[in-house]
C-alpha cells in the first residue's frame, strides 16, 4: 500500500530518492517523504499531498548525502498528513524509519513506550517502530532492530537509519514485499521493484522473516530466527510498465488477484478466535448507539450499494436489526424517515462519491449517528462521518471495483458479527462464522485458480449484446454486481435479478443468444434456482451455473459449470463474486476493451 526506496552507494541520494518515488506514484498515496543522513545527523523532509510537493520542499532544503530512504504513504491509521507522512522518527532523531503494513500491537506498545517517556507525534502505528528500536538500542542498531521485530505483531515490509552509523540502512520484511537491488559499490532497498529497475536488474526478493544490512558495497542477509537463508540474486526482466502492475496485463486484473490478501488485510487485527467477535476499532466510541439502534440504513452507489445490499442480509440474519439500503442519489432527494434511532452507514470506495456524501449529510441533518466504511484513509467522507470503519483493501486503481466490494462484505460481515454478539449470539456461534471467515482467503485463492477455465467460457460470448444474471436472496446482490461489472467493462448490456422475478416480465428476453449467468450455490433456494434454469433451459437460454464443487447435479442443467469452494451461505458472495468479476474481465479483454479506464467512466464520481 505504500511506497519504500531505500540507497546506499557513491551518487548523490536525493535524485534517486525522487525518481523512485515517483516511479511509485501509480501505488496510490496521500503524503512523501525521504531522510538523508549528513553531518551526523538525519535530515528528514515530507508533506502531503502529491510527489511534486515534497520536490519543493526538499529543493528548498541545502542536503547532501549517499545515503537515504524515502516513502510514499498510502494511509492505514492516522489522517493523511505532513505529521502523519513517513519518515518517522525516535524523539532525539537518532533512528529513522519507513514501513509498509500494519502493525497489530502498536497501541500496547505505544503506551508502554509512554510510560517509558518516548513522546510520540503523530497517530501512526509506524511510529512506534522507531521509538522501540530506539527503547531497545545499547548501542549495536541491527540488535536494537532484531530486539524490536520480535515484539512487533502485524505486517511490515520496513527500512530504518542510525544516526550512529550512518553508512548503512537496515531492512526487513514480514508480510509487505521488499526487494534489494544489488549494484557495483551501491544498493538499494524498495517496496517495489519500479523504483529501483532503472538502476539494476539485479534484485534479492527478501522473505518473510529476512533482515538485512544495507552498506555501499556489502548485503548482509539473514533471518530474524537465525535460521540458515538462502540469498539468490535473480535478473528482472520486466519492464516499468509491467512491473506498475505487478505482471499483469492489468490492474483490474492485479487487484481480482490480491482478494485473497485484501480480505485478510479487512479482517486483520480485528477478528478474535478467542471469544467469537470482531472488535471495529472505528466504532468502539459508538457501543451504546449500537446496543440501542432500531434501524439502519446503508446509503452507497453502485458496487457500494451492492455491498450494501449483502450487509442487510448480514445484519438482519445475524443480529435481527432492520436495514434499509438506499440509493444514495435517491435518498439525499427524498424525505427520509430517519432519526436519532437510527445509524445511516454510508458505504464509498474513494470516500469522495457525492451523491453518498450529501445523502450521508442528509442523514446527519435529520438526527442519524453517520458512520463510514471507506477504503480511502482521510477522505472525505470518511473525515465528514461521525466515525466508521477503514478497508484496508489498498488502492484500488481500476475504475471497475473489485478488491474493495470484497472488502465491503468483509467489514459488514465483521459489523453483523459484532451486533450479533453485543445481542447474544453465543460464544460457540461466533467461533464458527470467525472460522468460516478466515478459510474465505484460501477459498478465493483456488477460485483465481480457474481464471483459465472461466476464460474458456468467456470466449463464448464475446459477441452478444445481452446478458442475465440470476439468483436469490444474500447472492441476488451478487448477480447485479456481476451484471455492472460485465456492463462497465466490456459494454455489453447485462441485467441482475432476483432469479424468482423472470416469471414476471424479463423472461420474454429469452433465447437462443441470451446468456443466462446463475450463481446457484447451497442454500435454502437451490431448488427454486434449479427450477428457475429449468424455465430458462426451456426457452433455449444459454445456461453458466456457478455452483459448489459437490455439486454434481448441475452439469445435467447448465451448458457450463463453474466450481467453487463451499462456505457458510452468509459468507458466499465472497466467493461467488469471483468467477463473476473474472468473467467480465476476461470479456472486456476479448472485446478489446480498455478495462482499466472504461469509456464514460471515473473512478470516482464527485459530480451530481
Ligand atoms: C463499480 O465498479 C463502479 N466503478 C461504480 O459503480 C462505483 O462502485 C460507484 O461509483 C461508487 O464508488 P465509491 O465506492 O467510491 O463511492
Amino acid at each position: 500500500m505504500c511506497g519504500i526506496i531505500g540507497y546506499v552507494g557513491l551518487k548523490s541520494v536525493t535524485p534517486i530518492l525522487m525518481a523512485g518515488l515517483k516511479r511509485m506514484e501509480y501505488r496510490g498515496y496521500d503524503s512523501s517523504g525521504v531522510a538523508i543522513p549528513q553531518d551526523g545527523k538525519i535530515v528528514v523532509i515530507k508533506e502531503s499531498g502529491k510527489i511534486d510537493n515534497l520536490s519543493k520542499q526538499v529543493d528548498k532544503v541545502d542536503v547532501f548525502g549517499t545515503i537515504g530512504l524515502g516513502h510514499t504513504r498510502w494511509a492505514t491509521h492516522g489522517e493523511p498528513s505532513q505529521l502523519n507522512a513517513h519518515p518517522h522518527s525516535d524523539t532525539p532523531g537518532k533512528f529513522v524509519i519507513v514501513h509498509n503494513g500494519i502493525i497489530e500491537n502498536y497501541y500496547s506498545l505505544k503506551t508502554e513506550l509512554q510510560k517509558k517517556g518516548h513522546n510520540f507525534t503523530t497517530q501512526t502505528d509506524s511510529e512506534v517502530l522507531a521509538h522501540l528500536i530506539s527503547e531497545l538500542y545499547e548501542g549495536d542498531f541491527e540488535q536494537a532492530v532484531r530486539l524490536a521485530l520480535t515484539q512487533v505483531r502485524g505486517t511490515y515490509g520496513l527500512a530504518v537509519l542510525c544516526q550512529d552509523e550512518p553508512d548503512k540502512l537496515i531492512a526487513a520484511r514480514m508480510g509487505s514485499p521488499l526487494v534489494v537491488g544489488v549494484g557495483d559499490n551501491e544498493n538499494f532497498i524498495a517496496s517495489d521493484l519500479a523504483a529501483i529497475v532503472e538502476h539494476t536488474r539485479n534484485a534479492i526478493f527478501l522473505d518473510d522473516g529476512d533482515i538485512v544490512v544495507i552498506t555501499k558495497d556489502n548485503i548482509d542477509h539473514s533471518r530474524l530466527d537465525q535460521k540458515e537463508v538462502t540469498t539468490k540474486i535473480e535478473r528482472i526482466s520486466f519492464n516499468i510498465e509491467q512491473i506498475e502492475k505487478g505482471g499483469y496485463p492489468y490492474f483490474m486484473l492485479k487487484e481480482i488477484h490480491q482478494q485473497p490478501n485484501s480480505i485478510r488485510d479487512s479482517m486483520r487485527g480485528r477478528l478474535n478466535d478467542v471469544e467469537g467477535n470482531a472488535r471495529l476499532g472505528g466504532l468502539i466510541d459508538f457501543e451504546k448507539d449500537l446496543d440501542n439502534v432500531k434501524r439502519f440504513v446503508i446509503l452507497g452507489c453502485g458496487t457500494s450499494w451492492h455491498a450494501g445490499l449483502i450487509g442487510k442480509y448480514l445484519i438482519e440474519e445475524m443480529a435481527r436489526i432492520p436495514v434499509d439500503v438506499e440509493y444514495a442519489s435517491e435518498f439525499r432527494y427524498r424525505n427520509p424517515v430517519i432519526g436519532p434511532d437510527t445509524i445511516a452507514i454510508s458505504i464509498s470506495q474513494s470516500g469522495e462519491t457525492l451523491d453518498t456524501l450529501e445523502a450521508m449529510r442528509a442523514a446527519r441533518q435529520h438526527g442519524a449517528l453517520t458512520l463510514g466504511l471507506c477504503n480511502v484513509v482521510g477522505s472525505t467522507i470518511a473525515r465528514e462521518s461521525m466515525g466508521g470503519v477503514y478497508l484496508h483493501a489498498g488502492p484500488e486503481i481500476g475504475v471497475a471495483s473489485t478488491k474493495a466490494f470484497t472488502s465491503q462484505v468483509t467489514v459488514l460481515f465483521q459489523l453483523a458479527l459484532s451486533l450479533a454478539r453485543r445481542r447474544g449470539l453465543p460464544v460457540a456461534e461466533g467461533l464458527k462464522y470467525v472460522k468460516e471467515l478466515t478459510q474465505i482467503p484460501e477459498k478465493v485463492s483456488r477460485i483465481l485458480e480457474k481464471s483459465d477455465m472461466i476464460k474458456e467460457i468467456a470466449e463464448k460470448f464475446v459477441d452478444r449484446t445481452n446478458a442475465l444474471y440470476l439468483s436469490r436472496l444474500i447472492n441476488f446482490p451478487v448477480a447485479l454486481e456481476g451484471a455492472l461489472k460485465l456492463k462497465e467493462i466490456s459494454y455489453i448490456h447485462a441485467e441482475g435479478y432476483p432469479a424468482a422475478e423472470m416469471k414476471h416480465g424479463p423472461i420474454a428476453l429469452i433465447d437462443e443468444r441470451m446468456p443466462v449467468f446463475f450463481i446457484a450455490v447451497n442454500g435454502a433456494t437451490y431448488e427454486k434456482v434449479l427450477s428457475n434454469i429449468e424455465e430458462v433451459r426451456a426457452r433455449k437460454g444459454i445456461i453458466i451455473a456457478v455452483v459448489n464443487e459437490e455439486d454434481n447435479m448441475m452439469q445435467d442443467f447448465a451448458h457450463h459449470v463453474i466450481k467453487i469452494p463451499r462456505c457458510h451461505s452468509f459468507l458466499s458472495p465472497l466467493l461467488t463474486v469471483i468467477p463473476l468479476q473474472l468473467l467480465a474481465y476476461h470479456i472486456a479483454v476479448l472485446r478489446g476493451c480498455n478495462v482499466d479506464q472504461p469509456r464514460n467512466l471515473a473512478k470516482s464520481v464527485t459530480v451530481e
